[in-house]
């Protein structure tokens, strides 16, 4: 588990829809561990299963307050008021997008134990835990651009290419039904 890699846009792995995880297992503290260590590795504050090539419902976070492993994660209230920020992330290099997004969310989730927690997050923690969750569902920070500046962000990163990484990582995120197949 200790060959995982960042996909970068328009890697096809970006775009997967996640499935829950239900084994906490050795396995799964494995990637959580793995994906942590490539997170600081790579001077990112979040990264999220999708990013990695794997179809799970699972990101790694640490907004400046520790390492905190959210598996299954559900926003189940989030604050009226919004704000925004130009987010980055490590999948779409070289460009920031200013995004709106509610100020403070309340997300259920489970460790990688499979324990339940009920958290606020705030700040800079509230746009990171979202950021994330928009990775496990295939969403990336250019699909809050406005069209236009969409299809010119899109075709500029897409001619840097990343062809032969797509083809890869298709193979990776077909492969296989639980996450041990992959390591
Ligand atoms: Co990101």
């Amino acid at each position: 588990m200790n060959s995982l890699e960042v996909k970068k846009y328009p890697d096809s792995c970006l775009r997967i829809k996640t499935r829950p995880v239900e084994d906490f297992d050795k396995d799964l503290s494995e990637t959580v561990a793995a994906m942590a260590d490539l997170m600081y590795v790579s001077q990112g504050i979040g990264l999220a299963a999708t990013q990695v090539g794997l179809g799970l419902s699972i990101l790694v976070m640490d907004p400046g307050d520790g390492l905190a492993v959210l598996a299954n994660p559900r926003i189940t209230e989030r604050s009226s008021k919004k704000t925004r920020l130009e987010e980055g992330c490590l999948s779409v290099p070289g460009i920031t997008v200013s995004v709106n997004r509610p100020e403070e969310v309340k997300v259920r989730y489970q460790d990688e134990r499979g324990e339940f927690f009920l958290k606020t997050f705030t700040g800079l923690a509230a746009k990171v835990v979202q950021h994330e969750m928009d990775h496990l569902a295939g969403t990336l920070i250019i699909d809050h651009m406005d069209p236009v500046s969409r299809f010119f962000v899109s075709r500029k990163l897409r001619k840097n290419g990343f062809k032969t990484e797509k083809r890869t990582c298709e193979v990776v995120c077909n492969a296989g039904k639980r996450h041990s197949d992959r390591t």
